[in-house]
């Protein structure tokens, strides 16, 4: 829109000042009627209000300078209320969302359906991370979590995995490239295991601990439909003074029933894992059949789901070169080592492990 050249006062009694303010302000009301957007009010407010060309500017300039004297009072009262309303347009303008010009050009059919936003759900892993440490909070165990690129000593050698120990072939990973420099202990690695948070953990805090460890966990293993290259472990670790194997049985033992349910039985097999001395194997009775035997549990009535034993002295060496507190002749200790994936697929009867991590909604929508 372009503007009336402002006119030359020929009159200032009340009456002519009245109509020439008037005439001005209708002028700035249309204008700022017509206002969309940010840079049309940025426009309106250069052309009214600018410093050095706009037209109350221009207007001071005519009007008031070139005034009689006596003319003066009532010039400077039009033109600061003049000026107000000016200023309350462009604020109006400038702060209230969409003008009027701009809600008249916007149609809105109110009969067509809202946009629906699709509530979230807790992923399954998530969900069954969650209740394993839940179950273990209620024992009093805290919350402890560790790096996924971990250091060749945590992952392996202070677990007892010395260098060069076939033990390690169980658990090939990727490594970090060009670390040849480095000595061994200090690669870089992804960790195959949550167990190394074990050491962390003796190492930052004396006896006694009481810590559950959940996290993503990364080894060299082929897909199919049980095994993924990245997966999720929660890991226990339990010292203290006179810890022994019936503490672990009885905690794993309670804990699988918080799981599964409190007709579920557990049994201990044999095992080895070069950090814990004894270790075991849990096995359950089978969730499936009840442990009459089915194709699920290969008909022997039992479903192995994780990995433990009492904390090696060779372990608590290792931590006792920070915290001498881990005397093996003082403390003893149980630890264990589920894995995540298993157990969900377990619990909602879920037979292809890639399906945690295909982002189909389909699955993921029944977690709802
Ligand atoms: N770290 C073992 C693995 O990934 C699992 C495990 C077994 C952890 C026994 C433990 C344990 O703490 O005591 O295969």
């Amino acid at each position: 829109m372009t503007n009336q050249e402002i006119p030359n006062l020929t009159a200032f009694d009340d009456a002519a000042l009245d109509q020439a303010f008037a005439a001005v302000e209708a002028e700035a009301r249309a204008a700022a009627s017509t206002l969309t957007d940010e840079s049309s009010v940025e426009a309106f407010r250069l052309q009214w209000l600018g410093r050095k060309q706009g037209r109350l500017t221009e207007i001071s300039a005519r009007w008031l300078k070139s005034a009689p004297p006596e003319a003066k009072k009532s010039l400077g009262l039009r033109f600061n209320a003049l000026k107000d309303v000016v200023e309350g347009l462009l604020s109006q303008a400038a702060g209230s969302g969409p003008t009027d010009a701009a809600l008249a050009a916007e149609i809105i059919d109110i009969t067509l359906p809202g946009t629906r936003r699709l509530t979230g759900a807790e992923h399954p892993i998530t969900r069954t991370l969650n209740e394993i440490t839940r179950v273990f909070a209620a024992l009093g165990y805290s919350v402890g979590v560790g790096p996924e690129v971990e250091t060749d000593f945590y992952n392996f050698e202070s677990m007892n995995f010395p260098p060069g120990h076939p033990a390690r072939d169980t658990q090939d990973t990727l490594v970090v490239a060009n670390q040849e420099r480095r000595p061994l202990r200090d690669r870089l690695l992804l960790r195959t295991h949550t167990s190394p948070v074990q050491m962390r953990t003796m190492e930052s805090q004396p006896p006694p601990v009481r810590l559950i460890i959940p996290g993503k966990v990364h080894r060299n293993d082929a897909q199919d439909a049980t095994h993924s290259p990245i997966f999720h472990q929660v890991e226990g670790l339990c010292v203290d003074a006179n810890i022994t194997f019936s503490d672990l049985k009885g905690t794993l033992d309670h804990a699988m029933k918080a799981l599964f349910g409190s007709a579920v039985k557990t049994r201990f097999f044999p095992s080895f894992f070069p950090f814990t001395e004894p270790s075991a194997d849990v096995q359950i009775s089978c969730i499936f059949c009840g442990g009459k035997g089915c194709r699920k549990c290969k008909n022997s009535g039992w479903i192995e789901l994780l990995g433990c034993g009492m904390v090696d002295p060779a372990v608590f060496v290792f931590a006792a070169e920070k915290q001498p507190a881990y005397d093996p002749k003082k403390v003893s200790g149980f630890a264990f080592g589920m894995g995540v994936e298993r157990i969900a697929m377990m619990k909602y009867g879920i037979s292809e492990i890639g399906q945690f991590y295909a982002g189909d909604m389909r699955f993921l929508g029944q977690f709802v």
